[in-house]
């Protein structure tokens, strides 16, 4: 079919397996028209690029390419409050853009959220109203971006300008939010987020049919976390995680993540379900301290090397993205050397 000019980044395990770090690195190595975030504001994905931190909510982890077009997926549940204090915070005034039809959350629905105990306490819900605007917008009933003035001015059919962006030849980049064993479908349910985490389901958010989609990148990290409630295979406890230099606290929520070492059993079907072309593998840098921001394959250590081509030949597709560091430029790219570029 000759170039296939969209790519997707899409969580393989419990979420937080660095997209905005793969989506950073990727949006400043492609300089794609535009990255496009699916998802809701659950979820916090960070960048850190230059010395810089930042802990991203609604807009694409893209934004640290300026040429790159920045846009927020119809299928989107975004909090208004917080939509707007990144755009704020971050200058991206014209460069961002949401769909008239993203699903708007507000206070009712984190207040609705917060004092349900049943989420907050077995589930162990972000509290973020997500779930709530959820329910809503099946019933009809949710406001969407496009009833509120205050967001007139970034408002755009983003559906139709990706449509012809492709059909000028230009290159998108999507961004999935949380992972696959969070999916509403696929997940571990009850323990769950309120919809589904795959790439299909992200295409399906942004508005997109399969056949354009080239390359599918399923995130891991090279152990594994989960917050909130649910079950972990091979759970290690917080002090044994810290001993080991993999202790996490939630991007939103602040709560220490729960640790387990990697899954290749988990990782296995996020692959397979998400019809992947690829794996990204982060920190690795926390399992071979020598890796740290290495960018080059022949200066891995050799133990590193060969847990990666462990990894490949166990998933049966390569690992193209390998993160050695929080910075966006802490990467190694090995997709021309694997065939996937
Ligand atoms: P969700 O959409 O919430 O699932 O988030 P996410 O996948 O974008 O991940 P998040 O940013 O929440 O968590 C990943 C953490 O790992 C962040 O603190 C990143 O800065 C960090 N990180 C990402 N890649 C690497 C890496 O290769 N090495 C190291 N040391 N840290 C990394
Ligand atoms: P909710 O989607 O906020 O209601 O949370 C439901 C479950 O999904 C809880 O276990 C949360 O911790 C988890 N969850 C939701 N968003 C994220 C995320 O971005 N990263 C990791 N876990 C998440
Ligand atoms: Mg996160």
């Amino acid at each position: 079919m000759g170039h296939l000019p969209v790519d997707i980044v899409v969580g393989g395990f419990f979420g937080d397996e660095g997209k905005g770090k793969v989506v950073a690195y990727l949006s400043l190595s492609k300089k794609p028209f535009a990255v496009i975030r699916t998802g809701a504001t659950n979820a916090g994905h960070t960048v850190v690029y230059r010395g810089n931190v930042w802990k991203l909510r609604a807009v694409p982890s893209g934004f640290v390419e300026k040429s790159t077009r920045l846009y927020l997926a119809r299928g989107m549940l975004v909090d208004k409050e917080v939509f707007l204090s990144e755009v704020r915070s971050l200058g991206l005034r014209g460069r961002v853009w949401m769909d008239h039809n993203t699903g708007i959350i507000t206070w009712e629905h984190v207040s609705r959220e917060r004092s349900d105990e049943y989420l907050m306490k077995s589930i162990g819900s972000t509290g973020t109203g997500v779930g709530a605007a959820m329910v809503e917008r099946v019933l009809r009933r949710l406001r969407l971006a496009r009833d509120y003035p205050e967001l007139r001015e970034f408002l755009a059919d983003t559906q139709a300008e990706l449509l012809d962006a492709l059909d000028r030849g230009e290159n998108v980049l999507v961004e999935a939010a949380q992972g696959y064993w969070l999916s509403l479908y696929h997940g571990t349910y009850p323990f769950v987020t309120s919809r589904d985490t795959t790439a299909s389901a992200a295409l399906s958010e942004v508005g997109l049919g399969p056949r354009h989609v080239g390359r599918i990148i399923v995130v891991f990290k090279a152990y594994v976390t989960r917050v909130g409630q649910g079950p972990l295979p091979g759970e290690i406890t917080h002090e044994e995680a810290v001993k080991r230099g993999w202790a996490e606290y939630g991007t939103v929520t602040g709560r220490p993540r729960r640790v387990a070492p990697f899954s290749l059993e988990l990782a296995r079907r996020a692959v397979r379900a998400n019809s992947a072309t690829e794996v990204a593998v982060t920190k690795l840098d926390k399992l071979f301290h020598e890796a740290s921001c290495v960018r080059e394959w022949e200066k891995l250590p050799m133990e590193a090397r060969k847990w990666i081509e462990w990894v490949e030949s166990s998933l049966g597709v390569p690992v193209s993205i390998i993160g050695t560091g929080a910075d966006a430029e802490c990467v190694i790219d090995r997709a021309k050397e694997v065939g996937v570029e």
